[in-house]
């Protein structure tokens, strides 16, 4: 009688708390994952890159030794040179250049623009990036995925944010150099110039690719791969 009472009593529950876990699984499965937010978790306080190991892992295997110089970079310091096709220099403070920060996911550059300098239509696949304007003034702005064209001027002491992959540029219409720091929240943001990607690739992308994508004919091709230098790295 008791059992067939709580049996009664407790039947109708069952499929609003089986309701309720499959929604929870299904809400849990939606959400983003946390390490899908930047460069992975650590696992320990710190792994100093090792950039010559042969060791193929997610980042660089971790070196013994470590000194005090792994996590320390005097290179921000001075204007990078902008003499060069677009005016603008990038001067990276990532881990190919301070190796304590491997693992860390967090990174900073410096970038330069001569008067009228560009930093060319880009994208970071591995991090969003903050800028702070140090000197003169920018105009900039990021392309969303809906082709909307997000842009503003920004001056001294500024701050400006280019989401995580969105194709963003920069360029200087002053009449006096700029220059940012750049923020990352990746150990190795990693750069794709568009115009540099498509045109300067190496081995090179198909012409009839190039010719179809931009409507324009192979002497067009030619010559933009003309004045465009391959990639450094
Ligand atoms: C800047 O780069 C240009 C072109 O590569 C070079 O001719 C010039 O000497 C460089 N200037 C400095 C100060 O390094």
């Amino acid at each position: 009688m008791q059992a067939r009472t709580m049996a009664r009593a407790s039947s109708p529950l069952l499929p609003c708390a089986a309701v309720a876990v499959l929604l929870l699984v299904v809400v849990l499965l939606l959400l983003p994952s946390p390490s899908t937010a930047g460069d992975p978790d650590l696992l320990q306080d710190i792994c100093v890159a090792d950039l010559t190991s042969a060791v193929k892992v997610n980042g660089f295997a971790c070196k013994a030794a470590v000194t005090e110089d792994d996590f320390y970079f005097r290179g921000l310091g001075a204007a990078g040179n902008t003499s060069n096709t677009y005016g603008s220099a990038v001067t990276g403070a990532n881990v190919e250049k301070v190796p304590g920060l491997n693992t860390l996911g967090v990174s900073m550059s410096r970038i330069d623009y001569a008067p009228g300098g560009l930093n060319p239509p880009h994208t970071h696949p591995r991090a969003t990036e903050m800028v702070f304007v140090l000197q003169g003034a920018l105009d900039v702005g990021f392309i969303t995925t809906g082709n909307r064209l997000v842009a503003k001027t920004i001056t001294a002491g500024d701050v400006f944010v280019f989401p995580r992959g969105l194709v963003h540029f920069q360029k200087n219409n002053g009449d006096v150099p700029a220059a940012v720091v750049s923020a990352f929240n990746s150990q190795l943001p990693g750069t794709q110039s568009l115009a540099t990607t498509l045109f300067a690739a190496s081995p090179e992308v198909p012409i009839g690719v190039l010719t179809k994508a931009f409507q324009i004919g192979t002497k067009e091709v030619d010559k933009i791969k003309s004045r465009i230098a391959p990639k450094k790295s």
